[in-house]
């Protein structure tokens, strides 16, 4: 039997991606589609998703919209691999420009519940036939944007008499990232056509308010998240967001499954937008996208001096403070380091500052470029992932893929998937990358030295790589596993 499944998400790359979710949402569902499922994706109809998507057509008219004087459900198909994609428009509450979350001034929209309870809301709806071509088995829900689709599933389930949402679909959430919670008043509840009571610590409720996470949490009939390590850590008190008894309690429903790299779109030997191709057995392209990346920089043009790359979200969650802390290690001894982020102001300042102090070897780019991020990759002899917290991780994987070792904190995803160059994993032949224990700027200068001190023992350094880019992160073990779930619920 052909599994239907529906994946509903704000983002997708490449029409609309601030994080790694947009890269999964993207790779997840054309995985799933080698694996033999019907997957599709529901976004809401962002000016760039409207933009990008070929062929669009309406499907139906959205009888609920949440405020919105309109909405309609379209469906289009992501050009490249033409991934079927369902649009909602409404123009009111997507077609902003900026950011899909925050307005000019970097605060969430004021109606942020209306505009994502519409999601989930539509999602619901296509379980119940509103294409009435295509209906999903599995509603598949990605982060708080998507969290009300269980609950809708679960009221629709109730009002046709079944006590699970069996009768409709079955559903599943993933959690990318407990930080953000999609908490608003607890006021705005009556206007999200929820029944009553599931305004409760059993639902949406949290702490008196509502949480768009909690309720995907609380309803799925599964519940992912993106590596096994992270699976644990959010059962804790330290990590669990004030969730962890909820996740502590559903554990028999929790999974980590570790996402995987697009290697269509992340591989240096087939990169348009590096200087210059090469893979693991044709090196010499690497020296020619470094030497281009210090030019694009104005650092000095050293090939021996190693250069670490900084590809982030500059956000408390990615420990880049501690980077600027461990900064003179890096320059003291000759490295130089490369930094293309955007986020919190006082990260900017602080590696906007740094660069200015040392032209010679500290560059900083601030906003969001994919291709640079590409160049980075490529150029740079270690990234830089030093996370407080990540629930997997994408940018230590596509370091591996490109021969720069990744730097990394042992928490989460980094730490599934990062071997540190430790003398018995260098004898073993297992390491890949450096990983600090302690997240202290000592611990991760420390790190920094050892990354120094490999890098002068050529030939350890050039198997350590070796090593990496021959490591498999493709999506399709991973997908196998989303598909044993999708099975067992269906
Ligand atoms: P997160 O989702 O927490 O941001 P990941 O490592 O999973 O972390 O994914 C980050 C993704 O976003 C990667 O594809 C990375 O290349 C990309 N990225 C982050 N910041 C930037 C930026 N400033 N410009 C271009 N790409 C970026
Ligand atoms: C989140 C996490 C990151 C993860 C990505 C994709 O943004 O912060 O660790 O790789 O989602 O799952």
């Amino acid at each position: 039997m052909t599994i239907r499944v529906l994946h509903v998400a704000s983002e997708l790359y490449p029409l609309l991606k601030t994080g790694g979710l947009a890269d999964v949402t993207a790779a997840l569902p054309a995985a799933l589609i080698e694996l033999g499922a019907d997957a599709r994706v529901l976004l809401p109809g962002f000016a760039s998703v409207a933009a990008g998507l070929a062929d669009l057509r309406p499907i139906a008219r959205l009888e609920r919209s949440f405020g919105a004087p309109e909405a309609t459900l379209e469906l289009g198909r992501l050009p490249g691999n033409d991934l079927p994609v369902y649009m909602i428009r409404a123009d009111a509450f997507y077609a902003r420009p900026g950011s899909p979350y925050l307005d000019a001034e970097h605060v969430p929209y004021g109606d942020n519940a209306q505009r994502f309870a519409l999601l989930g809301w539509a999602a619901a709806q296509l379980a119940l036939h509103l294409d009435p071509a295509w209906a999903p088995r599995i509603v598949h829900s990605h982060d708080w944007h998507a969290g009300l689709a269980g609950a809708y599933l679960r009221a629709a389930a109730r009002e046709r008499g079944a006590t699970r949402a069996a009768g409709v679909a079955r559903s599943v959430f993933t959690i990318h990232n407990l930080a953000y919670q999609g908490i608003f008043p607890a006021g705005q509840f009556d206007e999200l056509g929820l029944p009553n009571d599931f305004f409760d610590m059993h639902g949406v409720e949290f702490y008196g308010q509502l949480s768009f996470l909690k309720a995907g949490l609380f309803y799925a009939d599964k519940i992912t998240t993106v590596s096994p390590t992270y699976a644990r850590e959010i059962q804790t008190v330290a990590q669990g967001g004030g969730l962890e008894a909820l996740l502590k309690g559903r554990a028999h429903d929790l999974v980590g499954i570790l996402n995987g790299v697009d290697y269509t779109v992340w591989s240096p030997a087939e990169d348009a937008a590096i200087a210059a191709r090469y893979s693991v057995t044709r090196m010499s392209g690497k020296l020619r996208c470094k030497a281009a990346l210090q030019q694009r920089f104005q650092l000095t043009q050293k090939h021996d001096a190693p250069v670490f790359g900084v590809v982030s979200r500059l956000t408390e969650q990615k420990g880049l403070d501690l980077l600027l802390a461990a900064l003179p290690e890096i320059v003291a001894r000759g490295g130089q380091l490369v930094v293309l982020g955007t986020g919190d102001a006082s990260l900017e300042q602080g590696f906007t500052r740094a660069a200015h102090q040392h032209p010679d070897s500290v560059a900083v780019e601030l906003g969001f470029d994919e291709a640079l991020a590409h160049e980075i990759v490529a150029g740079a002899d270690v990234m830089m992932v030093p996370s407080r917290f990540e629930p997997c991780g994408l940018t230590q994987l596509y370091a591996l893929a490109y021969g720069a070792l990744p730097l990394v904190h042992r928490v989460g995803g980094l730490a599934d998937t990062v071997t540190d160059a430790s003398l018995e994993n260098l004898a073993d032949g297992t390491a890949t990358g450096f990983v600090f224990e302690r997240f202290e700027p000592d611990a991760l200068a420390a790190a920094i030295r050892r990354a120094f001190a490999l890098h002068a023992r050529g030939r350890d350094w050039r198997e350590t790589r070796a090593r990496g880019m021959r490591e498999d992160f493709g999506w399709s073990a991973s997908a196998q596993r989303y598909m044993a779930l999708y099975r067992e619920l269906a």
